[in-house]
């Protein structure tokens, strides 16, 4: 996709957040779980994205599941046996495990997490992920019981910290032992976006990065609150973008509606004050501060602490307003102060002469650049999934083409990438 110039920052190599699993070559290893099914529907969404896909089946999971279904899926043959003549030098493990640009294990059971961390490769899937360079993700999946053993949890501290293999999950939930609790295989997509973020270029690893997404509510009364459209949809896309490319993220999010994405540090907040707090204690400390966030500008003034009667207020109630801070600004004007600081990105949601009013704000708040959208457009601003943004900086403008706000996401952040770089 190319992005429309209006002068100011040069062309760019962009990076293609659906990239990674594009041609990459994947070894899902499914282990005897119950759970195993669900590996069908991860070898779907790999195989939709572009991946090729080996399936090893161990053993146990052949129980649960026939060959055949992920051998239709994938187009290849199934490797379970590592000691079948045809399998062997048709697939050979070795050539499995050299070719592989990753291995995802899932459902990662208690005993492939307890082989592995023995180094034992008594089967092709041990075999495999002894023998392969590659990284090895896990998808745990087991009662209970067995997730919270203190041996199934010393043998996966010994895989990412001597092996350095990734884990996702597992989630909580009612597990098909009739037990409630963690050990649920992680939910395919989720899989996935770990194998994605373990395939992405690491452009941002070692950065520590400050994202704050969602509105502000400004509290009324123990039930009410003033607030704003913010979906926090914008910011949430960032902190998911910015972790797959390696950077260490804490997400500050206001009140919404969606889950915190897997894999960073969510602090959540639900007022302008509190924002500030979380920003007073984690800001100074990171590479770069992006405010997505729609914070409220003002706040009742005197919140009562029991909800207000109709019959108490009158008919024509007046509510008084104080002002919040500018958290932005105080950022810019403290980094000023000091000298140093955190690389500041601005959002500015505008209705009319949008670039205008951005520019005024990145020299208002002293910020090095602001992402300036339309918020009456109806593909682009509060709620829905696109957005349609101009990058302004002190060095010009530069108008991003609709795109989905993953998308758009990765845009910013191949900025802040190259604005990181010319820091240093
Ligand atoms: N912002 C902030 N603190 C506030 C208000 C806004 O840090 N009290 C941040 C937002 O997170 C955003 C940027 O400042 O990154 C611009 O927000 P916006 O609401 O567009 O600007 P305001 O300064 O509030 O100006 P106005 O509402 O008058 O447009």
């Amino acid at each position: 996709m190319s992005a429309a110039s209006t002068g100011g920052p040069r062309e760019r190599r962009m990076f293609d957040p659906a990239a990674p699993l594009a041609d990459a070559e994947i070894v899902v290893g499914v282990g005897g779980g119950i759970a195993a099914y669900k590996a069908c529907e991860l070898v779907r969404l790999f195989t939709k994205a572009g991946a090729r896909v080996q399936v090893i089946m161990t053993k146990r999971a052949t129980k649960f599941v026939g060959p055949l279904t992920f051998q239709a899926l994938t187009g290849r043959m199934v490797f379970h046996d590592l000691f079948s003549l045809t399998q062997e030098s048709e697939i050979g493990h070795i050539q499995v495990a050299d070719r592989a640009d990753l291995v995802v294990i899932a459902p990662a059971t208690a005993n492939v997490i307890a082989r592995l961390a023995a180094g034992i490769a008594d089967d092709a899937l041990t075999a495999v992920c002894l023998a392969t360079r590659s990284p090895v993700l896990l998808a745990p999946s087991m009662n209970v019981n067995m997730w919270q053993h203190p041996i199934t949890q010393a043998n996966l501290r010994r895989l990412v910290d001597v092996a350095g293999t990734f884990v996702v999950g597992p989630g909580d939930g009612f597990l098909a032992c009739r037990w409630t609790g963690p050990g649920r295989l992680a939910e395919p997509a989720d899989i996935a976006e770990a194998a994605c973020r373990v395939l992405a270029p690491q452009d941002l690893a070692g950065k520590r990065l400050v994202i704050t997404a969602g509105p502000t509510f400004e509290p009324l009364d123990p039930v009410r609150f003033l607030g704003n459209r913010s979906s926090g949809k914008m910011g949430y896309a960032l902190a998911a973008a910015a972790a797959r490319r390696g950077a260490a993220v804490t997400l500050v999010a206001g009140p919404t509606a969606l889950p915190d994405p897997v894999g960073l540090d969510v602090v959540h907040v639900e007022d302008a004050r509190a924002m500030e707090a979380a920003l007073a204690t984690h800001a100074w400390g990171a590479d770069g501060v992006i405010m997505a966030a729609a914070i409220a500008d003002f706040r009742p003034g005197t919140p009562s602490e029991k909800k207000l009667k109709r019959t108490e207020i009158g008919l024509a109630p007046v509510i008084s307003l104080d002002a919040n801070p500018d958290l932005l600004g105080g950022l810019g004007a403290e980094r000023a102060r000091r000298g140093s600081g955190p690389l500041l990105v601005g959002f500015a949601a505008e209705t009319h002469d949008v670039v205008g009013y951005a520019r005024a704000k990145l020299a208002a708040k002293q910020v090095d650049l602001m992402v300036a959208n339309d918020v009456t457009a109806p593909d682009a601003g509060f709620a829905v999934d696109t957005n349609r943004v101009v990058l302004v900086e002190p060095g010009g403008d530069r108008e991003l083409p609709l795109a989905s706000k993953r998308e758009v996401a990765h845009r910013i952040l191949d900025r802040v990438v190259e604005l990181l770089a010319a820091r240093v």
